[in-house]
């Protein structure tokens, strides 16, 4: 059995005077996870939000928390993403000199850990970090903004992570740039989570985010890799569940 494809709508392209309505919306639009951008002006150069906004937002929704640290340091921060609500915390590869510890001190604090890596970083700098990951994040476009263009020299190195990965109960998700056009090329060369920020806040109802993440579903659906290949990769279990609250 293939793994569900998971829609994580990112909620760096709401509309943050009403982020509460918002997040309202993409939970009754059929968002998987919400995907939440940490941004401290240091290790990308923007600012977005902190732990007490992820603790603001938290009872809105029974949805899973996907917090992804675009922070540096890191380590400091765990517990207070932690204790805020995130159910998933990524951290960054190249964020610090101590991956394997900061990816022991997610677990340790009861979390689901993941790794994220930028665009130029090449895949073996997680090669030693693999049993400590629950989730591998691909970035597809420099971190530190939404609406930028989906960087296609990414698509080789998720199907490399992939191959990586092997039986290990691993999420592979992609961030920055995905739209219906293209999830499938994305969900074929192996990935099962997909963030997606702009091209889910598109228009201004729930119906138009249903609409939005119905299509890059349906697109991923339609490009994932038949189940024959792919069952040898992904065990039966690596659904939805393993990320259940
Ligand atoms: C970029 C963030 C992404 C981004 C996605 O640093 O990690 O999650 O908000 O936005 P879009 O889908 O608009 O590229
Ligand atoms: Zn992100």
């Amino acid at each position: 059995m293939t793994p569900e494809i998971i829609i994580a709508p990112s909620i760096l392209a709401a509309n943050f005077a009403r982020l509460g309505e918002e997040i309202t919306a993409i939970d009754a639009a059929g968002a998987d996870w919400i995907h939440c951008d940490v941004m401290d002006g240091h290790f990308v150069p923007n600012i977005s939000f902190g732990a007490d906004v992820i603790k603001a937002i938290r009872p809105l929704t029974a949805k899973i928390f996907d917090v992804h640290l675009m922070i540096a340091p890191v380590d400091p921060y765990l517990e207070a993403f932690a204790k805020a609500g995130a159910d998933i915390i990524t951290v960054h590869a190249e964020a610090g000199a101590h991956l394997d510890r900061s990816l022991q001190a997610i677990r340790a604090l009861g979390k689901k850990a993941g790794v994220s890596l930028c665009p130029a970083t090449p895949e073996p700098a997680i090669e030693y970090v693999l049993d400590r990951v629950d989730l591998i994040l691909v970035m597809t476009v420099n971190p530190g903004f939404g609406g930028q263009s989906f960087l296609g020299s990414q698509i080789e190195k998720i199907q490399r992570i992939r191959q990586m990965i092997g039986d290990r109960p691993i999420r592979l998700e992609v961030d920055g740039g995905v739209t219906r056009d293209n999830a499938g090329v994305v969900a074929a060369a192996g990935a099962d989570a997909l963030v997606a920020g702009s091209a889910v806040f598109r228009g201004k109802s729930t119906a138009d985010y249903a609409d939005n993440i119905a299509a890059i579903r349906v697109a991923a659906e339609t490009g994932r890799v038949p189940k024959r290949q792919y069952a040898s990769v992904v065990p039966a279990h690596a659904n939805k569940g393993e990320f259940a609250r």
